[in-house]
């Protein structure tokens, strides 16, 4: 289930990063690419991956407190992750909420204020936090050799797209106010 939760999350990864990137050339007003069901496709993967994610979490803390070795319930880095996670998902709320609305077939933007600015910054920072602390699990995962060059490489690019994506918001924010 660990394999199959990770071989998700990869998923979810990639087509984080492209829905971002267009998400963000789309607001820049650069290119209008729309891709619908990648969108909700990472949605669902999503999903599914929270709910495998907290069952696997369930299980790693029954397990240590029945083997009364609850060593890592102590671990910051594992309650990182978890934290992190249940924030996208709170926070998903607003991204999807944050652009418009469909009213008798008709789609409606929504003004993009200063409130939908600071929480899709928020969202992106909860991201960033489960990304970075999920790197190195990831590429575990995988049963990549060589862990570190690796997982830098990776973090270089995510850190890059993100701010890319910071920017994008920013950018539809200053467009809203002229
Ligand atoms: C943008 C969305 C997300 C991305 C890109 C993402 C990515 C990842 C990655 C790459 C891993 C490492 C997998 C591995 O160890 O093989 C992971 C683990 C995890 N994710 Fe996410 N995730 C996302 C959303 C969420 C959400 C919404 C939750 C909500 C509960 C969540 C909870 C977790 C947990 C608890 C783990 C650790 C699982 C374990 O220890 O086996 N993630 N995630
Ligand atoms: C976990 C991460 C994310 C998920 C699950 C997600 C999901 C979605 C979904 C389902 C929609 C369609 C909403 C609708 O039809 O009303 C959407 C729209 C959008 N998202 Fe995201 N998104 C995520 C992250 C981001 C990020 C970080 C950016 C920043 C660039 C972004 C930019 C956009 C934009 C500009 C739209 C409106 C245009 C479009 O539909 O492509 N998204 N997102």
């Amino acid at each position: 289930m660990r394999k199959i939760n990770g071989i998700i999350a990869a998923v979810v990864l990639v087509m984080f990063v492209v829905h971002g990137v267009f998400g963000a050339l789309n607001m820049m007003n650069i290119a209008p690419i729309i891709v619908k069901w990648l969108s909700y496709t990472m949605l669902a993967l999503i999903a599914v991956h929270a709910v495998i994610s907290v069952g696997l979490s369930v299980r790693s803390v029954r397990t240590a407190i029945k083997t009364k070795a609850p060593y890592f319930t102590k671990n910051r880095l594992f309650w990182s992750r978890r934290i992190s996670g249940l924030l996208i998902l709170a926070l998903v709320a607003f991204h999807l909420t944050a652009f418009g609305y469909t009213e008798g077939g008709v789609f409606r933007l929504v003004p993009f204020d200063l409130f939908r600015l600071v929480t899709q910054i928020l969202f992106i920072l909860s991201i960033a936090v489960h990304i970075i602390t999920n790197v190195k699990p990831m590429l575990i995962t995988f049963g990549v050799k060589r862990l570190r060059p690796k997982a830098g490489d990776i973090l270089f690019f995510i850190s890059a797209v993100l701010l890319f994506m910071t920017i994008g918001f920013i950018i539809y924010y200053i467009r809203w106010q002229l």
